[in-house]
């Protein structure tokens, strides 16, 4: 409870919260991943998705697809920054799958794409271990740009993990796309360097059969597990653990709802996405301050933490090189662990629904997730639900 807030210094051995210090070395390599290749959005308008990505955020628009590339039933942009590459995609018919999860889900993420250098063995080696298949492993022919190797398999909910292996590509992201030139301006200021983590909300019972399918499919290991006693406030709680593959780079940790007075920010997810889904993708800055600073003058919002969040603070996390003046200010969370200390702020939801949102994450030395912002971060969403006649 209340020593959830307090105590962040040695969270990760409190009652509740149990970090796995072997777990990078307990993955297995049948599936080697290089990192992250790009997260795709499936969205109703992608050209005002790709305007609000790149003159929010700062994304610039690097290729397009669409009727003028002789693509007739989708139209993509995709927006890069730094290390982080994401995909708008919109349908451009009301049949088919895109059209089906827009009308469902609203805007929402349809495909985590892990680099990979043999697509064929990461999607044969998932699929005997009992992955379902979405793309078998195909050729796309780029002429002189040579060939991008790609295969796909299912997750949770309708959410997708593309292997694509660009080795012998030297195109613009992929064969039907054509580089956009001459960008109009991507807002300035941003730092925003890699995806840090992307979490899964699946639904109640469900968490520890996605923990084992990230295991036994993709030999991922566990990293953390937070019961209830740690995540919870006074009305509600949630579950969470942490699986990480070989190489550390892929972190996704796996939200089930628990039973509380009232309803959970993870129920609240799944009533509206009517399925489970990608709850929020952690981008890493190293300048949380500048980025967070501009995200805000451009117009993002994000969850307000309360005074008193600050109050306590500084005795917590100690020194974090930034002033708890600018930490308020600008409604930043800080957190520490035997490792080092993070900083840390949530959006609000991104599109319409009260379902996906982002976070921003400056990493220093910190391997964790901020276990100690998570009572007064609910806390902070549950007033979000009440606004929204959700909890
Ligand atoms: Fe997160």
């Amino acid at each position: 409870m209340t020593q959830t807030l307090e105590g962040s210094r040695g969270a990760a051995n409190q009652a509740g919260a149990h970090i796995n210090a072997n777990a990078y070395a307990e993955a297995q390599d049948f599936l080697p991943i290089k990192g992250m290749d790009h997260v795709e959005f499936w969205v109703g308008n992608a050209r005002q998705a790709a305007a609000y990505y790149r003159a929010l955020w700062g994304f610039t628009p690097v290729a397009y697809s669409g009727l003028e590339t002789g693509v007739r039933d989708r139209t993509s942009y995709v927006m890069r920054q730094n290390d982080i590459t994401i995909v708008l995609t919109a349908p451009l018919t009301p049949d088919g799958e895109i059209a089906e999860h827009v009308h469902r889900h609203g805007d929402g993420v349809h495909d985590i794409a892990f680099a990979v250098d043999d697509v064929a063995s990461a999607w044969r080696e998932t699929t005997t271990r009992g992955a379902r298949s979405y793309l078998e492993p195909t050729e796309l022919d780029g002429g002189d740009d040579g060939t991008l190797r790609r295969s796909a398999v299912h997750t949770y909910g309708e959410v997708v993990h593309s292997f694509i292996d660009r080795n012998e590509y030297v195109g613009v992201f992929a064969p039907g796309f054509r580089a956009v030139k001459k960008p109009a301006a991507a807002a300035k200021g941003m730092d925003l360097r890699e995806i840090d983590h992307c979490v899964g909300n699946v639904a109640l019972g469900q968490m520890d059969e996605f923990v084992a399918y990230y295991r036994d499919v993709f030999g991922f290991s566990q990293l953390i597990h937070y019961d209830d006693k740690v995540i919870h406030t006074e009305y509600s709680a949630l579950m969470s653990k942490v699986m990480t593959n070989g190489n550390g780079r892929i972190k996704f940790p796996i939200n089930e709802p628990a039973t509380g007075k009232k309803k959970s920010q993870i129920q609240e997810f799944l009533d509206w996405y009517l399925e489970s889904g990608t709850q929020h993708v952690a981008l890493r800055t190293e300048d949380i301050v500048k980025t967070v600073r501009t995200l805000r003058a451009n117009g993002v919002e994000f969850l307000g933490m309360p005074h008193e969040y600050y109050a306590t603070l500084g005795d917590r996390v100690g020194d974090v090189g930034v002033p708890m003046e600018t930490l308020e200010e600008l409604g930043i969370e800080a957190d520490r662990d035997e490792e080092g200390y993070l900083l840390q702020i949530f959006t609000r939801p991104v599109q319409d629904r009260p379902t996906f949102f982002f976070e921003i994450i400056e990493r220093h030395g910190s391997r964790g997730f901020g276990v100690g912002n998570f009572k007064a971060l609910f806390e902070a969403i549950e007033r979000e639900q009440a606004k929204r006649g959700n909890l």
